[in-house]
Formats: structure tokens, sequence, C-alpha cells
């Protein structure tokens, strides 16, 4: 077991365990966008970024990655931490405006202007959907390519892939395309169960399906 400090909180924790673990288990709150519990953490969005002096420097570290050592003090609202997510949060923002979820993390975390140049991206490369696909679904249809500006997710060669089985997981963990399917008055619904309430996402992402709940017409239909 290893002894730190949280936000002048002293806790214990086991060692290998990393500091947003630790925080979340003491009911620290830190925002995450690429972090999964369930998926190896990778450290991409740098939301979850925390300040920690270890005795010699004081910098900040993304949590969901940094190691909870003995002695050291973390911070996790420091004046230095909430101005350095707010502004990886505007850079998020700026790239994918329309997502839902940068919305209302920008809502919880005050953010009130974005000073950058809007982009129509629908990725922000948090790479959860490759992890989803290789660590959860075993296929692992789909990884990054390129770099900087370049750099993308997409399944080899560009082409429709033979080992990925349409499953929509990597869209169901997707924190900005969000087809969700939300009833029959959505105008983008997608359903698990009938596929046929013609929703306007089909034409982008052909031939997926989705892995959430039906969207209840089609069960309506069924018992009729
Ligand atoms: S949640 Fe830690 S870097 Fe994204």
């Amino acid at each position: 077991m290893v002894t730190l400090t949280i936000d002048g909180v002293k806790v214990q924790a086991e060692e290998g365990s990393t500091i947003l673990e630790v925080a979340r288990f003491y009911g620290f709150n830190i925002p995450t966008l690429c972090y999964h519990e369930e998926l190896t953490p990778y450290g991409a969005c740098r939301l979850c970024v925390v300040e920690v002096h270890d005795g010699r420097r004081i910098r900040l570290v993304t949590s969901c990655l940094y190691p909870a050592k003995e002695g050291i003090q973390v911070k996790t609202h420091s004046q230095r931490v909430v101005k350095g997510r707010k502004l990886i949060l505007e850079l998020l923002i700026a790239r994918c405006p329309n997502s839902k979820t940068l919305q209302d993390l920008a809502s919880k975390m005050g953010l009130e202007q974005v000073r950058f140049k809007m982009e129509d991206k629908d990725c922000i490369l948090c790479g959860l959907c490759v992890r989803m696909c290789t660590e959860q679904m075993g296929s692992g249809a789909i990884d990054f390519v390129g770099r900087g500006q370049e750099r993308e997710v997409v399944t080899p060669f560009r082409v429709p892939s033979e080992i990925c089985r349409n499953c929509g997981a990597c869209m169901y963990i997707c924190p900005v395309v969000e087809l969700q399917c939300r009833g029959v008055k959505s105008p983008r619904e997608l359903c698990n169960s009938c596929l046929v309430i013609t929703p306007h996402c089909v034409d982008k992402y052909d031939q997926v399906m989705c892995t959430l709940d039906s969207c209840g017409a089609c069960v309506q239909k069924e018992e009729k």
C-alpha cells in the first residue's frame, strides 16, 4: 500500500493503481473522456489532468495513466488544472462542435466560449473505438493511421474489413458520433432490432448495426 494526499486528504492506495482510480474510489471527481474502466488507459484526451507535487517539482500529469506513488500530493481542481482542462475542452469542441458529450462537459466545467476556429470532424482521436474493437470485441478491425493533422481511425487499406462483425460497439462507445436509438421521434435513430425506421445515419455508416436497445416501434409491430 502507498499513502498519498488528494486535495489535502490523506488516502491509501494499492501499489500499481493510478491516481484516477484512487481518486474515484475516494469520491474525488476528475473528468475523463478517453478513459473507460474496462479498457486499457490510453491517455489521449488529457482531460483528466491533475497537479502532482512529488517533493521535487510540481507538474500536470494525466491521472488515468500516472501511478499513485508514496508521498505525492495531488490537486484535482487547482487553478492550473482547471485552466488546462478548459483549454483542452475548447480544442476538442472546436474539432467536434456537435458532440453532446463535449457540450455537456463544457456546461459542467463552466466553459462559455471557444476561441478556436470551428471544424466539423466526427472524431477526437480518443481511441475508445479502437480499444473497444480489439479488447472487448476481439476483432481489431480498426486502428489509427497517420500522424498529426492526418491522424485518423480507419479499417486496413480503407476498405470494408472482413473481420468487422458490424456489431456497432465502436459507435456505442464513441463520445462524438452519438448514433443512439432515442425512440421513433429521433431524427438520428438506429435500431438494433429492425433497422427499418429509415435511420439517417445508415446512409453514412453503411451496414452498421447498433448494439443499443431496440427502438420500440418494431417491438410494438411484432406484438400487434
Ligand atoms: S481520460 Fe485520461 S487522458 Fe483521457
